[in-house]
């Protein structure tokens, strides 16, 4: 026998022996529905504590019976460890921040948090923020939640399987089944946390650029937002209030006032968030270096010297998050900060981005010392997709011990499984143009479906001249994203609702306004979200689960279970097939406002136009009503101070609304379930929705109201009876025209 022959029979083994491993270890269940698998040389030191749950999981105790049809494969080869996840035909979403379709079978994504400005690298298939979790949804309706416990470098594949390939040591899987996809991402929040309660203004229109300044410009843009009457809450800082880039500075010239401007913005009912990067200026004498170098707080490189790369200050350091001591003193240094009145942060650049070359960070072997909760030391590869969320953390902790009696709130760009607890976020740099605004419903949603319920794009889009026809279908389809920023980069053109034309203002004011007379409903939704974890922002199929056609919706959403928001722009949707039915806010159809839908059986609670939520109240309340066939409707409405933490203590309302119908009157009445907050003076109206329109109930005192059964009938909702604008070659051009909108009369 030759000695060439024997390479396949005797080598190949042998190097496969070497090479491909796999196998699983211990399998257990944490609770009824979550089971976790461990591959065979799972080496825990390499993954713990895991910044995904809120904390260890435990053996339940009882056998993991739980054990369905979804089951991990772990394999190993060539250093690169693997899961592979046969899920049969079950349609998958998640996996966090990424440019796709909304149904994501077939997609694939990096997962390694990258300064990637439009999507333009890989396609924007490795993005700013990293989430290794899987959302399915089966045939029957019936749904489970994947999550590989893994913050090293990553790709995820959802080609015919499901499977996670890392750069690091082998790691378990958590499995979780369940009847419902509301019931996996309700325990997926009960794992990895849920957004905390946000201050009330966070939910409120915010103006932003890169950048307002002087300071003049910030307080005549105050100014000016309330002469033209757009409502709005906060007006943001980026980089250019600082000295020379400086955190934690303010430029002498620019900003020689930031408590004066501070004091002017809430004056006027304004908030200002200020824009807080990671990298620190290298620079002999300035005080954040001299003592992030003092307390041996920056991050190392693999020679053991202080790690230097350049974001926009130049050469920078970078506190080093996972050192228990580095986030407090970087906490630390919030208190005078926003002690000039400040009322929100944003944490930028916090992938970490380094210009090293474009979406570039720092590299694999930067050495972090370890220490918050018991992380060991260890390399930048394991750490990288975390650090964002590690600096958001300590953020939060310093903005709270700085105001402890106020809600925090912090903006993070890059962000980790989890991250919900510590930040809201957004998606980034964009483009202005149609196909990033409508790409980021889908973005956003899945976002929202991987555990971050306060997310939402530049509105008008970042990069690139916003045109007043972009802008007019931007805000009036993306006003409603839970966080809702209009914000543009320093090269661009003024993209204020004003900026363009009066039309494009009265456009941009009319979708700002519904915002704000959906606040009570908006509310209510953050305040069931940070209790249930459930997405603010929703994919139609959450209506139905079982409901296959809705499952690939991607430009009608919905907000809650109850408000259906359909975009002009929206090209042949799916709609639910019954059961909805459309309501106007306006007199006038002015051709961009989303169409709305109300759910049939759903009461939502709505205000009359205010300017700003300092303003905010519900003394008078008009409830849009759709009955069901049985003459009822019913929904929530939460109240408490806004801010603050009182409401822990009982000083909310939680209130039922109930609506029914007996003998040709409709009665509504509003009941406190839960609560110690008592109002003593309210007026409430019915807003009956019905083919003619909004008809509305007289106002009365108190907590009943009733009207006469409006007769009209209702059709159900159906896009072929609506007015859409197409977009053709990239622009708007076609206009289909089938049937008039019904016009109610203005709500309020
Ligand atoms: C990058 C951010 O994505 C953008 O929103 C910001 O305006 C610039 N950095 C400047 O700070």
């Amino acid at each position: 026998m030759k000695i060439i022959n024997l390479i396949p029979a005797v080598l190949l083994p042998l190097i496969c022996a070497c090479s491909f491993r796999g196998g699983e270890g211990r399998v257990f269940e944490v609770q009824p529905g979550v089971t976790v698998y461990e591959p065979e040389d799972y080496d825990a030191s390499q993954h713990s504590p895991s910044p995904i749950f809120i904390e260890e999981l435990q053996p339940s105790g009882r056998e993991a019976t739980s054990v369905s049809d979804i089951r991990p494969r772990f394999s190993s080869a060539f250093g690169k460890n693997s899961v592979s996840i046969d899920v049969g035909d079950a349609d998958l979403y998640g996996g966090g921040e990424v440019r796709s379709d909304l149904r994501r079978n077939g997609d694939s994504q990096t997962l390694w948090n990258t300064e990637n400005p439009t999507g333009l690298l890989d396609n924007g298939k490795r993005m700013y923020q990293s989430h290794p979790w899987v959302l399915g949804v089966r045939k029957d309706g019936s749904a489970f939640g994947i999550i590989a416990d893994n913050t090293w470098r990553s790709k995820l594949s959802l080609r015919g399987r499901v499977r996670f390939k890392s750069e690091g040591p082998a790691f378990r899987v958590v499995i979780i089944e369940k009847d419902s996809p509301q019931e996996v991402l309700g325990t997926l929040a009960e794992l990895s946390g849920k957004m905390q309660l946000p201050p009330l203004w966070a939910l409120g229109y915010q103006q932003c650029r890169f950048s307002y300044y002087p300071q003049e410009r910030v307080a005549g843009l105050a100014d000016t937002l309330r002469e033209h009457r757009i409502p709005c809450d906060v007006i943001w800082m980026d980089i250019h209030y600082m000295d020379k880039y400086k955190i934690f500075t303010f430029d002498p010239s620019y900003f020689p006032d930031p408590k004066g401007l501070n004091d002017y913005l809430h004056k006027q009912n304004f908030k200002s968030v200020y824009m807080i990067d990671p990298g620190v200026k290298a620079e002999e004498g300035y005080f954040v270096n001299e003592q992030g170098l003092e307390c041996d707080c920056f991050v190392r490189d693999a020679t053991g010297g202080i790690y230097s790369g350049k974001v926009w200050p130049g050469e920078c350091h970078f506190p080093d998050f996972t050192s228990p001591d580095v986030c407090s003193w970087w906490s630390g240094l919030y208190k005078d900060f926003m002690a000039t009145g400040i009322d929100g942060v944003w944490n930028d650049m916090n992938e970490p981005s380094v210009f090293v070359d474009f979406g570039g960070t720092m590299p694999d072997d930067n050495v972090h010392r370890g220490g918050v909760n018991g992380l060991p030391e260890a390399t930048h590869l394991r750490y990288h997709n975390i650090y964002g969320y590690l600096m958001v953390k300590a953020s939060r902790e310093g903005i709270m011990a700085a105001n402890p009696h106020k809600r925090p709130f912090v903006l993070s760009r890059a962000n980790f499984l989890g991250g919900q607890r510590y930040a809201a976020s957004w998606t980034g740099d964009n483009f202005s143009d149609y196909s990033q605004m409508k790409e980021a419903v889908p973005m956003c949603i899945n976002i929202g479906l991987s555990g971050q319920p306060f997310i939402g794009p530049d509105l008008g889009g970042f990069m690139r001249d916003c045109t007043p026809e972009l802008m007019r279908h931007w805000m009036a389809s993306g006003i409603f994203f839970p966080f809702a920023r209009n914000h543009a980069s320093v090269e661009t053109i003024n993209q204020e609702p004003w900026a363009f034309d009066v039309q494009t203002e009265d456009i941009c004011r009319t979708a700002i306004e519904r915002r704000y007379r959906l606040l009570p409903y908006y509310y209510t939704l953050f305040e069931e979200a940070s209790r249930t974890g459930y997405p603010v922002m929703r994919p139609l199929f959450w209506s139905d689960s079982k409901d296959r056609s809705l499952r690939a919706e991607q430009q009608a959403y919905l907000i809650g279970n109850d408000l259906l928001v359909i975009p002009r722009w929206s090209e042949s949707p799916v709609l639910p097939k019954d059961g909805w039915n459309l309501f106007s806010m306006e007199e006038q159809d002015d051709g961009y406002q989303s169409y709305l839908a109300l759910r049939q059986g759903a009461a939502l609670p709505t205000v009359k136009v205010f300017q700003n939520t300092v303003e905010y109240n519900t003394d008078s309340l008009t409830v849009l009503v759709n009955t069901g066939r049985d003459g009822k409707a019913v929904g929530y409405l939460y109240e408490d101070d806004g801010d603050g933490y009182g409401y822990l203590s009982g000083d909310f309302a939680r209130y039922r609304i109930e609506v029914g119908t007996t003998l040709g009157t409709v009665t509504l009445n509003l009941v406190q379930m839960e609560g110690n907050r008592l109002k003593d003076k309210r007026f409430l109206r019915i807003g009956y929705v019905c083919d003619d329109g909004i008809i509305y109930s007289p106002w009365a005192e108190g907590t009943s109201v009733s009207m006469p059964e409006p007769q009209s009938p209702k059709t159900a909702l159906n896009a072929e009876n609506l007015e859409f604008v197409y977009l053709k070659n990239g622009s708007l051009s076609k206009k289909q025209t089938k049937m008039e909108l019904i016009l109610s009369n203005i709500v309020n």
